[in-house]
């Protein structure tokens, strides 16, 4: 009922009695009065004013369920979302839910994770208020190497969004990290459900720091937000329905095409490791300097020894970067 109260009250620009919503919903003034102190509950601030009735104050930006689903405009990713004020990791939701068989697109978005997943078996921290964790369900017909293309395509989804929104100059870090001004706003952490030859569905979990003002010690040389680059706060709802929507856009092409090149030019202008001393760390460490992104969406770097090599996946760190 409080999301009917809600639709009423954007709805209406001015006072609205609750003998009206009343009869508007069919419902009795009592459960109307119910239904604003839910919605009061979740922070919305709602005026009453005897006589006159509610008045939703304009212009509040809350993050919840009812606010995301109303912004986003897509056929697939996000047609069904679910909202945890607190989970352990939304990578871990979906794959429940992904168990339960819920299709392609559905999204878990926390306020907080207890228990957040970075890469390489590292933690991810997500506190209240002030970032986006969240993850999606995909099941593309593809084979497990062709996989980690897809966490490009995430990555490339939120440098647009970041763009977009904000005109900061978000950079990508390949395959998928985030950086701004050379400082990490944004992870990526695709998981895979598959066999040898094929996979059931993959996982991709993003996480933003949208509002952070302040990263604990060990994060403060490497991390940013984009409200510390900025220099004012930032939508997060405004931020997710943009990096959800153009993910959808690049997926349903990539669906299509089955193929990296219609995105490779873009990729290859935001990437920063081309032209730069690069580190790798992986089965082999070695350093050399990045040349190129292939059509797989490898990575091409050159060796102090002038051998070319393709690295597939790894810890890439750029020399006097991060
Ligand atoms: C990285 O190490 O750079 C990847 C970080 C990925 C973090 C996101 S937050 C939402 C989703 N849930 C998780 O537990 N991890 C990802």
């Amino acid at each position: 009922m409080y999301k009917k109260i809600l639709e009423e009250l954007k709805k209406a620009d001015n006072y609205i009695s609750g003998e009206e919503l009343g009869e508007k919903l069919s419902v009795s003034r009592a459960a109307i009065w119910k239904g604003i102190q839910k919605l009061k509950e979740q922070g919305y601030v709602i005026e009453a004013v005897s006589n006159k009735g509610y008045y939703l104050l304009p212009e509040q930006d809350l993050y919840n369920e009812m606010e995301i689903k109303e912004e986003l405009n897509t056929k697939k990713i996000g047609k069904e979302i679910y909202f945890y004020e607190q989970t352990d990791s939304t990578n871990q939701c979906i794959r429940r839910l992904a168990k339960e068989g819920k299709p392609e697109g559905v999204i878990a978005i926390a306020e907080i994770q207890t228990a957040g997943k970075g890469r390489r078996g590292k933690s991810w921290q997500s506190p209240k208020g002030t970032g986006i964790w969240f993850s999606f369900l995909l099941k593309p017909n593809i084979t497990p190497p062709e996989a980690p293309l897809l966490t490009l395509l995430a990555g490339l989804a939120v440098c647009r969004a970041i763009r977009q929104q904000t005109a900061l100059e978000a950079k990508i870090k390949w395959p998928n990290d985030i950086l701004i001004a050379g400082k990490k706003v944004c992870g990526i952490l695709t998981e895979l459900d598959a066999e040898m030859d094929s996979v059931h569905f993959v996982i991709t979990g993003i996480g933003i720091n949208v509002n952070t003002e302040i990263f604990p010690e060990e994060l403060q040389k490497g991390a940013t937000s984009l409200k510390i680059e900025k220099g004012e706060a930032i939508s997060r709802k405004l931020i997710l329905k943009a990096v959800i929507e153009e993910f959808e856009k690049i997926y349903l092409q990539y669906e299509k095409e089955c193929s990296f090149l219609p995105f490779r030019e873009e990729y290859k202008k935001y990437c920063i490791n081309i032209g730069k001393e690069l580190q790798i760390l992986g089965k082999q460490n070695f350093t050399g300097m990045g040349l190129d992104i292939t059509e797989q969406g490898e990575l091409l770097v050159k060796k102090e020894t002038g051998e070319i090599v393709v690295v597939l996946s790894g810890e890439v760190s750029i020399r006097n970067l991060l």
